[in-house]
């Protein structure tokens, strides 16, 4: 039985992850801030769970410990190093040969090779700096989490999320390796499918080294591909 580790498992795509996770049957165990381990609770009993801040070493060595795979939600919350710190940690700390996979948004590029819409480069150029202005988000640290990751020697996926809608599954994403590809152009994925998406990667070698960008596998744009038309 695999036994993995859930980083930022009380949150919404978190909670998706440690659901599917136990739905194959792994071992979970989950971290999240302290303040949020009752956002667990349904789960109880069923996953072992370790508070403290997720860019917190220690806690993610503890965390870490024997785990054949890390999930791995990289939130750009505050303005201290917390995407960068947890990532840190984790590619410190997780077992050699481990399967790391981290979630993030559209507006990571791999290779630079991705080309944006004028919707996300406002979003990431003024609502980004906006937010961290207010010192709310800071996307630039997720920028610094992944250039780390993309670095490391590990066995990384790096999930690159569209918008993101809450409902019920529909099934596997889709992927492709560029931003700006025809079948992203709908821009929409259920959550709880991108945490499938998260879990099949764990699990799926061709993925090692790749930042896959999803789109919902029923929508507009995935579907004219999938026909060719
Ligand atoms: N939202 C989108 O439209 C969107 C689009 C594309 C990609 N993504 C990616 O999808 C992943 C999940 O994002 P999500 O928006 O769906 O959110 P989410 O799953 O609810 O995750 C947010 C995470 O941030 C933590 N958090 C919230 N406020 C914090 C703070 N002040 N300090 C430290 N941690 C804090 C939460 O922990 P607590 O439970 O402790 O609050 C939770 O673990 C992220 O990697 C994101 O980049 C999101």
């Amino acid at each position: 039985m695999m036994k993995v580790c859930i980083v930022g498992a009380s949150g919404k795509l978190g909670k998706y992850m440690v659901q599917h996770a136990l739905d194959r049957g792994y071992t979970v165990v989950g971290v999240c801030r302290a303040r949020s381990v009752e956002k667990l609770d349904a789960f109880k009993g069923r996953i072992t769970v370790i508070p403290g801040d997720t860019n917190d070493r220690e806690v993610v060595k503890r965390a870490v410990a024997g785990c054949d795979g890390v999930l791995v939600v990289l939130a750009p919350m505050g303005v201290q190093q917390y995407a960068s710190g947890t990532a840190q940690a984790v590619l410190d700390y997780a077992r050699p040969g481990a399967r790391l996979v981290f979630s993030c948004g559209w507006h990571i590029t791999l290779d630079g090779q991705d080309v944006y819409s004028w919707k996300i480069k406002v979003l990431v150029n003024v609502v980004g700096r906006l937010a961290r202005l207010a010192r709310v988000v800071d996307l630039d640290d997720q920028v610094e989490a992944c250039r780390r990751v993309f670095a490391s020697d590990t066995r990384w996926t790096v999930v690159r999320g569209s918008d993101l809608e809450e409902g019920e599954s529909q099934g596997l994403p889709v992927w492709s390796q560029h931003v700006g590809d025809p079948i992203l152009e709908s821009n929409i994925t259920l959550r709880v499918d991108f945490a499938l998406f998260m879990m099949a990667a764990l699990e799926n070698d061709e993925l090692v080294h790749v930042a896959p960008a999803i789109v919902g596998c029923k929508t507009r744009s995935a579907l004219a591909h999938a026909t060719g038309a």
